[in-house]
């Protein structure tokens, strides 16, 4: 679809949004949102005919693009058969989406408890891990995102926890494996790894394993940076929670539903959770939804005692019946193998010839339609392109780069030092290639900050 520029709809648009929608996560008086007019595939467009070649998949959900007709149609149907109804009924939609999800969910995750997205996933999770153990503590990465209710922003490790953060959520913070960065001086993967389950032993035994109900991680760590776990790290935290019967909850919400080139990040590693929660992926985005995915053994406590949490639009079947149809079209489109193989094929090689060429690249890492790439002042060091949660002018190399993006077609995700690469999971060979160029010319800016 050829965008049709309309100006004066667009300022329409931007002007009632200034005037009363309160944004998320911002000043509201400092911010200037793109007003958008549609988008469909791998793109959008504003009311003035710019087109973006959208390697975010909105905030990685999309992940089988905009507007696919098939779940489109889908939503269509299910308006007009059976628009909403209260949770505690068996619908259609509903059990549909649960038993496909539960299909694709690793090991014994065969419960599925439907939420609004992804930190009511975790939010949940939480409860349900607290009520399983009778434990009050959490223990979480300091290089995380869990989400913005209250719970899980506590549970987050990045800034944006630290405003909400009264000090008595019952979290207690450890630092992950992250060779580029190591907290422990290692040199190699094995080193990285090993030094990392042994910080988390030695956490648990000085936080008592006895107060400790869960253990949450992202599979591999989205927002803070997308870190592949070194191998067998995953599975050493998992032996460490059967050790201390601790509740082992890994965050799929956004590595979830094809983004790694598999079904879930986990299955990358061949590791079980106790409790695993998702959203995003599960239906695109086009309708709220979001889940806690519950092994046997937890959906067994609450066989004869009440859960004590709900929702009014738990399994909303407008939202289930979106996922219906996102995960059979993921299915019958080969969508989660395209991110795989154009992951292999296409970006991570195009990534690895940029940071050839490019010295602001200090590392490039990922898998499937989900890479970062770690900007640098100076390689040798790894001093970050510009210092951690920087703003205004400290954050001008940043900001040079990313406009550089924008003017050439390619809306990109920025986050401190970083630019993620998060395409939609059917992304075509071409589309990709365009995005790589794209970066090549954004690149060339940032490669003026360098030393
Ligand atoms: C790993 C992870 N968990 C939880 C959340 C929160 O999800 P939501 O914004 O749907 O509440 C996010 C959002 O980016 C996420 O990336």
């Amino acid at each position: 679809m050829t965008p049709q520029p309309s100006p004066e709809a667009g300022a329409a648009v931007k002007a009632a949004d200034r005037a009363h929608v309160f944004h998320s996560w911002s000043a509201q008086d400092l911010i200037d949102p793109l007003a958008v007019a549609g988008a469909e595939g791998s793109y959008f467009w504003d009311y003035d005919g710019t087109r973006y070649l959208d390697f975010t998949s909105g905030l990685v959900f999309t992940n089988i693009g905009y507007q696919h007709p098939k779940v489109v149609a889908a939503i269509q149907e299910q308006a007009a058969k059976l628009t909403t109804f209260a949770p505690a009924f068996a619908v259609e939609a509903r059990s549909e989406a649960a038993r496909l999800i539960a299909e694709r969910t690793p090991g014994d995750l065969d419960k599925i408890f439907f939420t609004n997205g992804g930190a009511d996933a975790v939010e949940h999770a939480v409860r349900m891990a607290r009520l399983h153990t009778g434990r009050p503590k959490v223990l979480s990465a300091y290089r995380s995102y869990h989400g913005g209710t209250q719970q899980a922003v506590n549970i987050t490790g990045d800034p944006r926890r630290w405003a909400n953060d009264s000090g008595s959520n019952g979290v207690a913070r450890f630092w992950a494996p992250f060779l580029y960065r190591s907290r422990f001086y290692s040199e190699t993967e094995e080193q990285e790894c090993a030094r990392a389950l042994e910080h988390l032993e030695t956490t648990i035994a000085f936080e008592g394993p006895a107060t400790i109900a869960a253990i949450i991680l992202e599979s591999i760590p989205g927002t803070a940076g997308i870190m592949m776990p070194p191998p067998g790290y995953l599975a050493g935290v998992r032996e460490l929670c059967d050790k201390y019967g601790i509740v082992f909850i890994l965050d799929e919400v956004m590595a979830g539903f094809g983004r790694t080139g598999e079904w879930f990040a986990a299955d990358l590693f061949g590791v079980v959770p106790d409790l695993m929660t998702f959203a995003k992926g599960v239906n695109s985005g086009y309708v709220p939804l979001g889940g806690v995915a519950i092994s046997r053994k937890i959906a067994e406590t609450f066989g004869t005692r009440p859960y004590p949490g709900g929702l009014t639009y738990s399994g909303h079947p407008l939202a289930c019946a979106a996922a219906v149809a996102t995960i059979n079209v993921m299915a019958e489109e080969g969508i989660v193998e395209n991110a795989k193989r154009l992951g292999e094929s296409v970006v991570g090689p195009g990534l690895a010839e940029l940071a050839a060429r490019h010295p602001s690249v200090g590392e490039v890492r990922g898998v499937g339609m989900f890479w970062a790439l770690e900007l640098v002042r100076d390689r040798e060091t790894r001093e970050p392109l510009v210092p951690y949660n920087a703003s205004g002018e400290a954050n001008a190399p940043m900001a040079a780069f990313t406009a550089a993006a924008k003017r050439h077609g390619l809306w990109p995700f920025v986050n401190m030092n970083r630019t993620h690469i998060a395409p939609p999971c059917n992304a075509t060979e071409a589309e990709l290639k365009e995005g790589l160029a794209a970066l090549d010319a954004a690149l060339t800016v940032a490669d003026e900050h360098t030393v």
